[in-house]
């Protein structure tokens, strides 16, 4: 009989397959791979997945460790690693990345835990301490860098999903499909990230945007998005692949072409219940 724990994580391991059909995101990594990883180097894959990643830097001659905090998806990585001929280049380790201490830094870092605006996933405090922990001082990590953007957005189903008939529940940040909300404003910055250095700049998110709306409807929320910086010029959008993330607000607003709206967006990326969302 399988235990509560096998019982208990069959998604990750589907989210990560489900990755494999992200094609030009794919072949942008693979781009970057195969400009920057030589024969000699080690290299280290932070959040393995599948180990798409790992197998297209093994596939360049270079020694791999892949780590990922879920057993299930490291099982897969390595079964797909042996049908692709490198697992005999691939360490697998199964880890929580504040908890890998490597026998040997890297070379090259790939990390991609890139999520909506970063709130869910752990690309900025992972890629930090890669820098920090992982990294040779000349190693490179990919991506380099990400920018985030942020859209007063109406979407009533979404809004409406936390309430079923006499039954409420409170509302949390969701995946939606790009085009689904209708845009209120323009898209502004929120924040962008250097992820090549060992920074000191904050980790945490706490901006005051002003939009102007140029069309009138009632704000439910703010839609979140990035573009990363791979390496050079090799660039990823939300295009390839990615879900853009509705952050609710407590109270929807309504407003007309030419009003302003003033928003304060607050979070640590990686921490999504640290998420403020304010009409000022
Ligand atoms: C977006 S997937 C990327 C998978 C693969 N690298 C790819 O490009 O298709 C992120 C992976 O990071 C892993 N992960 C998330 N948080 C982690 C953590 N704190 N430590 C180690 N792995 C983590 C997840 O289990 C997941 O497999």
């Amino acid at each position: 009989m399988m235990s509560e724990k096998q019982y208990a994580t069959p998604f990750p391991i589907l989210q990560a397959a489900s990755l494999l059909s992200h094609r030009t995101r794919i072949q942008k990594f693979r781009q970057a791979i195969t400009k920057i990883v030589k024969s000699d180097h080690h290299v280290i894959d932070l959040g393995t997945g599948s180990g798409i990643l790992a197998i297209l830097a093994a596939r360049q001659g270079a020694r791999v460790t892949a780590i990922d905090a879920n057993a299930e998806s490291l099982k897969y990585a390595k079964a797909a690693a042996e049908r692709n001929g490198v697992a005999g280049n691939i360490e697998f380790v199964h880890s929580h990345f504040y908890d890998f201490e490597p026998k040997e830094k890297a070379d090259v870092v790939l990390c991609e835990m890139l999520s909506s605006v970063m709130l869910i996933e752990q690309q900025i405090p992972a890629s930090r301490y890669a820098v920090k922990h992982l990294l040779k001082p000349n190693g490179k990590i990919i991506p380099q860098q990400v920018t985030l953007f942020a859209i007063p957005v109406q979407n009533e189903t979404l809004w409406n999903r936390f309430h079923i008939e006499d039954l409420k529940f409170p509302r949390i940040p969701q995946t939606v499909d790009m085009k689904q909300s209708i845009d209120l404003a323009d898209l502004q910055e929120l924040e962008k990230f250097d992820l090549t250095k060992d920074s000191d700049q904050p980790l945490g998110i706490d901006k005051h945007l002003n939009f102007e709306i140029v069309q009138s409807g009632t704000v439910h929320g703010i839609i979140g998005m990035f573009e990363s910086k791979l390496y050079d010029d090799i660039t990823l959008t939300m295009k390839d692949g990615w879900r853009e993330l509705f952050m609710p607000l407590p109270e929807s607003v309504d407003v007309k072409i030419g009003t302003r709206l003033d928003v304060r967006v607050s979070f640590n990326p990686g921490e999504y219940d640290s998420l403020i969302i304010e009409i000022e």
